[in-house]
């Protein structure tokens, strides 16, 4: 079954690749290259041994879809994770926030829709949740009020979602809400690349492990958690990418014309950021300079996720733990070029 990867040569678009192929399925991949690297295409191929079909475009242009749908008819399902993910820069540029990731996934449903391609699996996130009230969060917790432009796309687009599926347009849409991604193949062949200074946690901690950053600042030890730091439900990259096979197989079950569904996407087990440094240290015996340092702005204090509706509705539960997803973080950093 052919299945269309926007955003294929990203960190998790180009990890799910491999778990499509991995299932039998025929990935076809969409990426503009905004924030990845040709050089993860080469590497895919030398992993699975095999070539992928490519296309070099934006998920904005109807035309640029159209043409590809036109040249493979046969394409069954849609894995949307073309979008933009730097929160500060949402803040800064929010029309772009709007342009790529909501616009985007309006051009690719119009095209789906006309096309006659019914199974879509959208990248959506736990920041949809903001600080919730009660922990851990299930899919029924409340959405509250988007800290930022970025978080507000999640939002908006789960909410196109739902609106095409209720005007009874023939549409089947799973929304994955992520919890932190990280980790990387085992091969160290594909993992995350962060264009300059990293915004998230772990390749921050690899960087400054690696010597490209002098010290690591762990935002806050005064949160009222038990060390002090905040909590996040870190999520090994390739078990996320699991998850994806596991939706387009529950969409491909699901008799109903039209259906939407989300399901939260963690292992379940919240982990501090000071507990990230330690078992970093742990694991692979490096050293790590940091200190503590304010609180970031906008940052929650604690969430993880429950689980429960995905092991039991998609059949699929993380597997790889807090240490090996940062055992193989550091495996990929380890091979990176250090200036
Ligand atoms: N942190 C540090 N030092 C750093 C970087 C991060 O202490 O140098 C802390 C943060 O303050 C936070 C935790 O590590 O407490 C995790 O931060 P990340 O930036 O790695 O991830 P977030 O939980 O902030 O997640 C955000 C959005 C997600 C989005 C993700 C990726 O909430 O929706 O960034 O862009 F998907």
């Amino acid at each position: 079954m052919k299945i269309l990867v926007t955003g294929g040569a990203g960190f998790i678009g180009s990890h799910t690749v491999l778990e499509l192929a991995n299932a039998g399925f025929e990935p076809i991949l969409v990426d503009n290259f905004a924030n990845s690297h040709p050089n993860v295409l080469t590497n895919l191929s030398i992993i699975a041994g095999r070539d992928f079909t490519f296309y070099e475009g934006d998920c904005n242009s109807v035309a640029f879809l159209n043409q590809i749908f036109t040249e493979h008819p046969d394409i069954e399902g849609v894995i949307h994770f073309a979008a933009d993910k730097a929160v500060g820069e949402s803040v800064q540029n929010p029309l772009k926030y709007y342009r790529n990731n909501v616009g985007s996934l309006v051009s690719l449903l119009d095209v789906m829709l006309e096309k006659g391609v019914k199974n879509l699996v959208f990248s959506s996130s736990c920041t949809v949740y903001g600080q919730p009230e009660f922990l851990p969060v299930t899919e029924e917790t409340p959405i509250v009020k988007a800290e930022s432009p970025y978080g507000n796309t999640k939002q908006i687009c789960e909410e196109v979602l739902v609106d095409t599926v209720k005007s009874g347009v023939n549409l089947k849409a799973i929304a994955l809400r992520y919890f932190n991604p990280i980790g990387a193949h085992p091969s160290a062949l594909i993992g995350e690349l962060p264009l300059g200074v990293p915004n998230n946690l772990i390749p921050y901690v690899t960087q400054t492990a690696a010597g490209i950053r002098l010290l690591l600042r762990v935002f806050g030890n005064d949160y009222n958690t038990p060390d002090g730091t905040c909590i996040r439900d870190f999520i090994h990259v390739v078990d996320l990418a699991k998850a994806h096979v596991a939706a387009l197989k529950l969409l491909a079950k699901t008799s109903e014309d039209n259906h939407f569904d989300m399901f939260n996407i963690g292992t379940g087990n919240g982990n501090s950021v000071k507990e990230v440094v330690d078992t970093f240290m742990e694991v692979t015996g490096e050293k790590l300079n940091y200190e503590f340092a304010p609180r970031r702005s906008g940052d929650v204090e604690q969430i993880f996720a429950n689980v429960e509706k995905a092991t039991h509705v998609l059949g699929w539960k993380a597997e790889i733990g807090l240490a090996q997803s940062l055992a193989d973080a550091w495996r990929w950093q380890q091979q990176l070029p250090t200036a």
